[in-house]
């Protein structure tokens, strides 16, 4: 039988804010294709306030749920989650943090850079500190899994995460290389956009996922399709992509390919609709 995820080790998913966070689903992939997940919350606090009082889980979904905390900008932190979660198959980083007054929104320009620095830590070095403190967690054989966001093209509000997700990418290629000989396997999914608690900081996102909606080759839903993204990363973080490494697979409906909207003769006809009957 040909297997999307392993069952043997544990996979651990870093950044479970609550049940709309990439994590989680992603999480709840790996777990219904049978593998077992550890997640991270990056503090009690976090927890407290968002995922204990997610109606979105009942009883019994909260109580499944093996969480560790881990806040990245600590290396003790980083060293402990590693020193205490045994043998894994591989990781899934899905953090990123921009301070949205200073780092997104209509000027790029800013005093801040303190607050770029804190960004550029969290959302792109905070990679290769996971890697390096997991080597030996995944006994030569395993994978680590970035979330980024197109890169290819510019987009506004988006301004110093979209200079930080440039970064990731590249550490994803250097991280590939410098791990090969460790069996690691380093990679990154682009997702479109998807209403996420991060997202909701990102000043004009609802702007951002209309122009995905309008340009996009296939429909994109920001709510929906957030299991279309956990079933391309479970199938990179897991072993029918074990000679694929250093790469970016986009998983966005399309729309980041395109050169503007589709225009009208483009898009499917609504269901009904005249054009929809003809042969
Ligand atoms: N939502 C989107 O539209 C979208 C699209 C493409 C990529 N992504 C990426 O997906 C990833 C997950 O984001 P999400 O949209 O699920 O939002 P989310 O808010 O659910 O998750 C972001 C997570 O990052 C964690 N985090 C921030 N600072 C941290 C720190 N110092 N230590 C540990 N954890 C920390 C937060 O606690 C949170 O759990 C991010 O890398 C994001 O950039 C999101």
């Amino acid at each position: 039988m040909i297997q999307l995820v392993e069952t043997d080790r544990p996979y651990l998913v870093m950044g479970l804010l609550d049940a709309d966070s990439i994590a989680y689903a992603i999480g709840e992939l790996i777990r219904q294709a049978g593998g077992r997940v550890i997640y991270t919350v990056q503090n009690e606090r976090l927890k407290r306030i968002f995922l204990d009082h997610s109606k979105q889980l009942s009883p019994e979904e909260h109580a499944a749920l093996d969480i560790r905390f881990c806040d990245v900008t600590q290396p003790d932190e980083v060293a402990a989650l590693f020193a205490g979660v045994g043998t894994l198959a591989g990781i899934v980083h899905s953090i990123a943090y921009a301070n949205p007054r200073t780092c997104l929104g209509r000027e790029l320009h800013t005093d801040a850079v303190a607050d770029i620095t804190l960004s550029y830590e969290i959302s792109c070095v905070s990679l290769a500190t996971v890697a390096r403190h997991a080597l030996p967690n995944l006994d030569g054989r395993g994978s680590l899994l970035a979330l980024t966001f197109d890169t290819r093209h510019v987009y506004p509000h988006y301004n110093w995460m979209g200079v930080h997700k440039a970064a990731l990418e590249a550490l994803v290629r250097a991280l590939a290389r410098r791990h090969g000989r460790d069996g690691l396997r380093v990679n990154a999914l682009s997702a479109g956009p998807l209403s996420t608690k991060a997202a909701s900081k990102i000043p004009g996102f609802g702007q951002l996922s209309q122009l995905w909606q309008d340009a996009s080759p296939l429909p994109w839903d920001p709510h929906s399709d957030r299991r279309a993204v956990a079933e391309a990363a479970a199938f990179l973080v897991g072993p029918l992509a074990r000679k694929i490494t250093g790469q970016v697979l986009t998983v966005d409906g399309g729309a980041s390919i395109m050169g503007g909207p589709l225009l009208d003769f483009e898009r499917a006809p609504a269901a009904g609709s005249p054009e929809q009957s003809i042969e």
